[in-house]
């Protein structure tokens, strides 16, 4: 039964269009680096340029708070470059406005003709943005009454963003009718076909954003432990359940976790390592710093003022064993800090060992993850590599997830708009 509307029910034309993508990216020296999100979601524009809408992009970058927190003025030349490419048109450009409701966001909103498109500033610049509220409070957040204005549809085409109840995501479902965009219908099919009714037996999860998997983690031991046979960890949520089992992790990784607002977890690693202790495998030895080299050494002589960052050899080998007799996996997050020379090995070994298991279905998550198998040059061998992190995860878990919900919500409400 369709749930959903999509690109084919309308006709776009001369019509406003806003569009929800997912541009969050690594910077690293203050430079947005390219990834896969960008080429996916160009497909969906594109397919809106030929039908001539007007197209109001809308995206994020980061969190509040955090170093790359930044303007999107670098995301819009990125993605003008692959556009340009995609029409064969060199003089196409995507326009870029510094600002998101204010004047100058309006007057080009105005000025936008058929076939145009326009990026505006990180959503998340706004205070009542990544707020989570249902869709009715955020019809009244600022960016969906000054858009209200203008727009005709909305298309939500980041599935790695529809766990998240914020304002350019859900605000927009009971105002305009809201159509699932293409690059989030082909994850929700491709990731619908991965799945086996087995579900996922190993999860290998590493990368930063451990708020994301703490509790994802919870949810599945409760309710499908029948999907979750083995975790294997690294990256920060190998450090938090380190500390939770009570290992010395060194000052310096521990003050990451604190500048991340992270070690308030510490409580919940706790309960679920002490629950779930046989499936959660944590490392029997790390690489740290060591006068700026890697040194790897076992868990139980981690210096006080170590700063981890990655997964050592030992632990490889023995996830390696796991996932040799594994079904299916998922993998979230790399094992430690690829980016740094030296401390790829983990995530390294363990990404190319997947990709070359014959009889593994594998299911790749999250845009840290994608960054490491193109700059590691792993072999994309993996059964799908899904641009959602947390969102896949979410979604694995059978959690409910409001950018869905409101997609279904709006359907109901403007089934009678069909052309
Ligand atoms: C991601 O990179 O996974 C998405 O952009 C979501 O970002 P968030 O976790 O900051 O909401």
């Amino acid at each position: 039964m369709k749930e959903f509307f999509t690109l084919d029910d309308f006709n776009l034309e001369d019509k406003y269009v806003a569009v929800r993508i997912d541009l969050n990216s690594d910077v690293i020296n203050n430079k947005v680096i390219p990834n896969e999100r960008f080429e996916r979601h160009s497909r969906t524009i594109k397919e809106l340029i030929e039908k001539n809408a007007k197209v109001i992009l809308l995206a994020h970058q980061s969190r509040k708070g955090e170093p790359d927190f930044i303007s999107l003025e670098q995301h819009a030349k990125i993605l003008s470059n692959i556009l340009k490419e995609y029409l064969k048109d060199d003089r196409f450009e995507i326009k870029f406005v510094n600002d998101i409701i204010g004047e100058k966001a309006e007057n080009e909103i105005k000025k936008l003709k058929s076939g145009e498109v326009l990026l505006l500033d990180n959503v998340r610049f706004l205070e009542d943005e990544d707020i989570e509220k249902s869709f009715e409070e955020h019809r009244e957040s600022s960016l969906v009454r000054f858009l209200s204005k203008f727009i005709d549809y909305f298309v939500l085409d980041s599935f790695s963003v529809a766990h998240r109840s914020h304002a350019s995501i859900v605000g927009f479902a009971e105002i305009v009718p809201n159509i699932i965009g293409r690059v989030m219908q082909e994850e929700i099919e491709s990731i619908n076909k991965v799945l086996t009714p087995l579900g996922i037996n190993a999860w290998l999860l590493g990368g930063a954003k451990i708020d994301d998997i703490i509790p994802i983690l919870d949810h599945m031991f409760k309710n499908r432990p029948e999907s979750i046979e083995k975790v294997l960890c690294g990256g920060l949520l190998a450090n938090i359940f380190l500390l939770a089992k009570g290992y010395e992790i060194g000052n310096r990784s521990k003050e990451i976790l604190e500048k991340k607002g992270l070690i308030k977890l510490i409580d919940k690693a706790k309960e679920l390592y002490h629950k779930y202790y046989k499936e959660i495998e944590l490392p029997d030895d790390v690489a740290i710093e060591y006068n700026g080299e890697r040194k790897e050494i076992s868990i139980e002589n981690i210096p006080k003022d170590a700063l981890i960052l990655d997964i050592g050899s030992e632990t490889i080998e023995k996830y390696k064993s796991i996932l040799k007799h594994c079904r299916s996996v998922i993998i979230k997050g790399p094992m430690g800090m690829f980016e740094k020379q030296g401390f790829e090995k983990g995530t390294k070994e363990l990404f190319e060992y997947i990709a070359n298991l014959d009889d593994i279905i594998s299911l790749v998550g999250g845009g840290d993850s994608s960054i490491a198998i193109d700059i590691l040059k792993i072999p994309k061998k993996f059964t799908y590599i899904s641009i959602g992190g947390g969102a896949l995860l979410n979604y694995l878990s059978g959690k409910k997830m409001p950018g869905i919900e409101a997609l279904k919500t709006s359907y109901i409400k403007f089934l009678n708009l069909k052309k």
